[in-house]
C-alpha cells in the first residue's frame, strides 16, 4: 500500500528534508584530498544530532554508521572507515538519511575530489540530470514507471548503464515504504501517481556495465567490472502543483 501524506505530514517531511540538505551542504565543504570517510561520518552525525534529528541509517539492519560513503567503483552503502582516505581525482557518493518529528528525508549526492577526468565528470553530470528527468515525471496522473523510463533513457543515450539490483522507494514514517522505484523499464506501467505520495528517487549509474556485487562486509556494493559509479537521490513529494523536492534548500 502506498501511504499518502496529509499537508501536516508533508510539513514534517519538509523539515526532515531540509536537515538532510543542510547536512549535504556541510559535508560537501569537507570533501578534499587527505580526509577520511570516517571524519565525514562524524561531522554529519554531530550535525544531525545538533539539529535534533535522528540518523536514519545507523542501526538499520545493523548498518554501523550515519552516512554511506561510496568511493569510485563503490556504487552504494560504502561504510565510513578511518583508513579510506580521499584522493585527488576520486569521486565520493554521500548518502544521508534523517528523521525529524517522525518523518524521514533521504538524499545522496556524488562529489568530485579535486579535479576529475572528463568521462567521470560526464558520469556525474548524466546521473544528476537523470535524477531530474525522473523527478520531472513525478506528476499526478503519470504512472510510476514513467519515472523509471525517463531515468534509463537519459543514462543510456549517454552510453552509461543503470544499476538494476537497487531501486528507489516510497518514504515517510519509514525510510522504505512502497512502492519500489526501479531506474529502468518501459513507461506507462505501475500505479498512478497521486498527490501526497512521497518518493525517494535514486539513480545509480555505472561507466561500464550494470552488474554489481556485494563485498564480504555484506554492505559495500561495487560494480562487477570495477568501473566507477555515481548515485544521486532526492526525496520528492507529488503535489497538485507538480513535484516538490524536499531535500534541497
Ligand atoms: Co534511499
Amino acid at each position: 500500500m502506498i501511504i499518502l501524506k496529509s499537508s501536516d505530514e508533508l510539513k514534517a517531511m519538509r523539515r526532515a528534508g531540509r536537515v538532510v540538505a543542510q547536512a549535504h551542504e556541510l559535508v560537501r565543504d569537507l570533501i578534499k584530498p587527505g580526509v577520511s570517510t570516517l571524519e565525514l561520518d562524524a561531522a554529519v552525525e554531530e550535525f544531525l544530532l545538533k539539529m535534533n534529528s535522528i540518523p536514519a541509517f545507523k542501526g538499520y539492519h545493523g548498518y554501523p554508521a550515519t552516512i554511506c560513503a561510496s568511493v569510485n567503483e563503490v556504487v552504494v552503502h560504502g561504510i565510513p572507515n578511518r583508513d579510506i582516505i580521499l584522493e585527488e581525482g576520486s569521486i565520493i557518493g554521500i548518502d544521508i538519511g534523517a528523521f525529524v518529528d517522525g518523518f524521514c528525508g533521504d538524499s545522496a549526492w556524488t562529489y568530485p575530489v579535486g579535479e576529475i577526468d572528463q568521462t567521470v565528470a560526464a558520469l556525474l553530470e548524466t546521473t544528476e540530470q537523470a535524477l531530474y528527468k525522473g523527478i520531472d515525471q513525478a506528476i499526478v496522473g503519470n504512472r510510476l514507471s514513467d519515472i523509471s523510463h525517463a531515468v534509463q533513457k537519459h543514462v543510456e543515450e549517454r552510453g552509461f548503464s543503470v544499476v538494476r539490483d537497487f531501486v528507489g522507494h516510497g518514504i515517510g514514517r519509514d525510510m522504505h515504504e512502497e512502492p519500489q522505484i526501479p531506474n529502468f523499464g518501459p513507461p506507462g506501467r505501475g500505479p498512478r501517481l497521486k498527490s501526497g505520495m512521497t518518493l525517494a528517487i535514486e539513480p545509480m549509474v555505472n561507466v561500464g556495465d550494470y552488474y554489481v556485487e556485494v563485498l564480504a562486509d555484506n554492505w559495500t556494493v561495487v560494480t562487477r567490472d570495477r568501473s566507477w559509479s555515481a548515485h544521486f537521490e532526492h526525496t520528492v513529494a507529488i503535489t497538485d502543483e507538480g513535484p516538490e523536492i524536499l531535500t534541497s534548500l
